[in-house]
């Protein structure tokens, strides 16, 4: 799927977590709308990496050394985005941290460091934009990534699950705070994408690999494009009206707890 190249002409985004997976999609899919980008994350040589391939796309793109537990390092990205592109339109805060552990086996620490990275990153985030944001000639756009295990419980995984349950509340709040300022304030929720970190640790490494294939109504694990192509639509001008909303992409997998993933042929089905 893509979009016009100019869908996105003369704004600038701020992707955290931008070089890797989930986000690594949404930046090269900003790059061919014409935006311009700002990726930040802890691992400069990642961060590199991705921005010669959008330069290589014909972007312009830096990177950001930043560690979004750190309310200073976030701030610190968005002055620099502001100072080298002279505003910034869009933030998208994408990165996390998630691993399977049961509760009983779950440290505090374990528990802390994915609510730090996920929800307090997440208000980093949201905190370090606003001014910029507010400002926007576009109407800022705030775009937070969750997932469709949010809010039905998620075995295994309950500190991520309790982080983006915070982070979808959050969203919700500033939908109704920041609306007067012109600011969108969106979650993607995205269901199982192939080929990311989170499908390896989530479902490959715990031997759930089939079984979640086997839930998804269409039949197969979702791209990273398809997240990305999400998030173009909401920083474009298409997207202008919709604030606090939570845009599912997933496959069908949430509305299909007892699929069988067995396609059954039309003229089966109709008898
Ligand atoms: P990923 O490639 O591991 O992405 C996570 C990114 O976050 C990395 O680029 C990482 O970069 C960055 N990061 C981690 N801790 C950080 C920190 N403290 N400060 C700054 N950056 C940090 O995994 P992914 O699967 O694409 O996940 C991306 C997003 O999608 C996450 O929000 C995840 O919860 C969500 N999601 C994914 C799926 C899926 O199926 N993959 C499903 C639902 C939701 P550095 O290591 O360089 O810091
Ligand atoms: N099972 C149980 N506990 C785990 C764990 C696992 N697989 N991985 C980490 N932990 C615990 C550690 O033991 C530690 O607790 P302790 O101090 O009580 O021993 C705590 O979590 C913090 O681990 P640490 O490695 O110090 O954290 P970090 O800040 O270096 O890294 C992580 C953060 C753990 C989230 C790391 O996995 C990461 O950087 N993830 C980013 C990529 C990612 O998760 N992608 C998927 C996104 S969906």
């Amino acid at each position: 799927m893509t979009f016009r190249e100019d869908a996105l002409a003369g704004r600038v985004a701020l992707i955290t977590g931008g070089g890797s997976g989930i986000g690594f999609g949404i930046a090269k899919a900003f790059a061919a709308a014409g935006a311009k980008l700002v990726l930040a994350s802890r691992n400069a040589e990642r961060l590199e990496t991705a921005i010669g391939e959008l330069k290589a796309m014909g972007a312009e793109a830096i990177a950001v050394t930043a560690d979004v537990r750190k309310f200073e390092d976030v701030e610190s990205a968005v002055k620099t985005a502001v100072d080298t592109f002279g505003h910034l339109d869009v933030m998208v805060a994408n990165a996390a941290g998630n691993f399977v552990v049961p509760l009983a086996e779950m440290s505090p620490n374990a528990w802390k460091v994915v609510i730090d990275i996920d929800l307090n990153g997440t208000f980093h985030c949201a905190k370090a934009a606003y001014p910029a944001l507010k400002t926007s000639s576009f109407g800022g756009r705030f775009i937070a990534i969750s997932t469709t295990r949010a809010l039905e419980g998620w075995p295994g995984c309950a500190h991520a699950g309790a982080a983006k349950a915070g982070i979808m509340s959050l969203m919700r709040t500033l939908c109704g705070e920041w609306g007067p300022d012109g600011i969108r304030c969106n979650t993607i929720a995205p269901g199982a994408i192939g080929d990311t970190e989170g499908v390896k640790r989530i479902y490959e490494e715990a031997g759930r690999k089939e079984l979640e294939l086997s839930s998804i109504p269409l039949g197969a694990f979702g791209k990273t494009s398809d997240i990305a192509s999400a998030a173009v639509f909401l920083c474009s001008d298409a997207g202008a009206y919709i604030t606090g909303a939570d845009i599912v992409v997933d496959g069908g997998r949430n509305r299909s707890r007892s699929s069988t993933g067995v396609k059954v042929e039309a003229t089966e089905a109709a008898e």
